[in-house]
């Protein structure tokens, strides 16, 4: 994970191990001596990120293959050595039993003092600032209800890169943290819940079999240090409309699980709101005071479903998107021998985007235009429908005449892959 943006609360309950333990007595770890032979290492500024984001890789992979090393780098930058040393210590190093993070820092008794610490709730207060951490969802209500201006705290991988922005740190926060129930993921024939500190690796993994579109987008999702603690809910709750994981939700029956007090005597009341009725202005949600997201549900993807999710950013990993589609369509088409005879018959459509309007946007005008048989001359009237109906704003990452552009070329791109395979 990234600790610039972590808050200390959060390290409750944990046990952390820094690049300055990584080193046995006076040997180097293998990544550090792998860093070391390769000559990975010039001004040195980035030397202990990168033995973190190896160490980290040699804890699940002996050996890592060239997909494997530069998926456990991503998170990491280098303005001096090009890489390529770096991508060859990655590639050369190699785990050593004696060297495991995991076994030379699980003594029995720091792991039970952890977990004994964890069914406490915690309070803290400091510098004008109060952090509530409930056991239970119970709790957590009254604290809102109490404090309704609380801000509930993710992984702060959002937050934390404001408060280091500078912007103030909110006076009351909620770290839902300590809450069992809010961990679980429950899969079912139609669809899959995730608890609101799911992170997002654990959903990518989930989603692998449910929605494995999604799984496969959310490998260009930021990198493993932040997949590691950021959460679903957070890029939700966080409402930028350019969160990367919206215009999936919304194509794909995305709906949030909230909670809050109900009555004096704490009463924990529950609603589900269809993610395409939550974002109601540029960061805001239809929430209402005291009321926090307890879960995320979606659907599986159909068996006859295409989908394809997509996003638009000047460099291909750790970047923000200008503008990100999701689209999926469930087709009737007749085939011979696994091969189609006929045009792709749609018989409905699902199409939302990102980073085109203040708030995510799904868009059933459009949708309803694509229903019919899927040739060339309906994908264009389609892509061009997108283009006039979108009204984008221009900022840094793009003018609204780029947005408009690139939002019609990933449609006719979908188009085009799904009608010529
Ligand atoms: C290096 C880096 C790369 C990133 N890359 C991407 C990317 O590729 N794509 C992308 O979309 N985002 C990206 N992000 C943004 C961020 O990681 C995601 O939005 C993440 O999902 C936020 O989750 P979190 O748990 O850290 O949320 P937090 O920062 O803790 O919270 C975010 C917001 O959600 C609210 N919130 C959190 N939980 C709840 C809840 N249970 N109920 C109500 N409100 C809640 C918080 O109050 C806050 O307003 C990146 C961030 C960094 C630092
Ligand atoms: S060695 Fe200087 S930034 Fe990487």
């Amino acid at each position: 994970m990234n600790s610039c943006i972590a808050t200390v609360a959060q390290m409750d309950g944990t046990h952390i191990v820094t690049v300055e333990g990584m080193q046995c007595g006076d040997e180097l770890s293998p990544a550090q001596e792998a860093m070391r032979a390769c000559h990975a290492s010039q001004c040195g500024y980035c030397t202990p990120g990168f033995v973190m984001a190896m160490s980290a890789m040699l804890e699940r992979h002996d050996q890592a293959d060239a997909r494997t090393a530069s998926n456990y780098l991503t998170g990491n930058l280098c303005r001096c050595t090009g890489y390529a040393p770096i991508v060859e210590a990655a590639l050369t190093v190699r785990a050593t039993e004696r060297h495991s993070v995991a076994r030379r820092y699980s003594d029995p008794q720091s792991i039970t003092d952890s977990i004994a610490s964890t069914k406490l709730s915690m309070l803290v207060e400091y510098d004008g600032t109060k952090l509530f951490a409930p056991v239970s969802l119970r709790e957590a209500v009254t604290f809102t209800a109490i404090n309704p201006e609380t801000r509930v705290l993710g992984a702060a991988t959002d937050i934390g890169v404001h408060v280091n922005k500078g912007k103030p740190l909110p006076t009351s926060l909620l770290s839902l943290h300590l809450i069992p129930e809010l961990y679980e993921t429950k899969l079912t024939r139609t669809g899959v819940t995730f608890g609101s500190r799911v992170t997002l690796a654990e959903v990518r993994r989930v989603s692998e079999d449910v929605a494995p579109e999604f799984a496969r987008f959310l490998n260009l999702f930021a990198s493993p240090q932040i997949k590691n603690v950021a959460t679903l809910v957070g890029n939700i709750a966080n409402a930028s409309p350019i969160g990367d994981t919206l215009p999936f939700l919304l194509i794909a029956g995305g709906e949030v699980h909230v909670a809050s007090r109900q009555g004096a005597k704490g009463v924990v009341r529950k609603r589900k709101i269809p993610m395409t009725e939550l974002y109601v202005g540029y960061k805001k949600l239809s929430l209402v005071p005291g009321e926090i997201i307890t879960h995320i549900s979606f659907d599986r993807t159909g068996a006859k479903d295409v989908m394809s999710l997509c996003k638009v950013t000047q460099r291909k990993d750790l970047d923000i998107s200008a503008v990100s589609g999701a689209f999926s369509l469930t087709l009737k088409s007749r085939s011979a021998g696994g091969k189609r005879k006929t045009a792709p018959h749609v018989v409905s459509a699902r199409i939302a985007y990102g980073g085109v309007a203040a708030t995510p946007l799904r868009m059933p005008e459009v949708e309803l235009a694509l229903c019919g048989e899927l040739n060339q001359a309906r994908i264009e009237s389609v892509a061009l429908l997108i283009a006039g109906s979108l009204k984008p704003i221009s900022d840094v990452r793009g003018s609204a005449s780029y947005r408009r552009v690139a939002a019609a070329n990933l449609f006719r791109r979908f188009g085009n892959e799904v009608l010529h395979g």
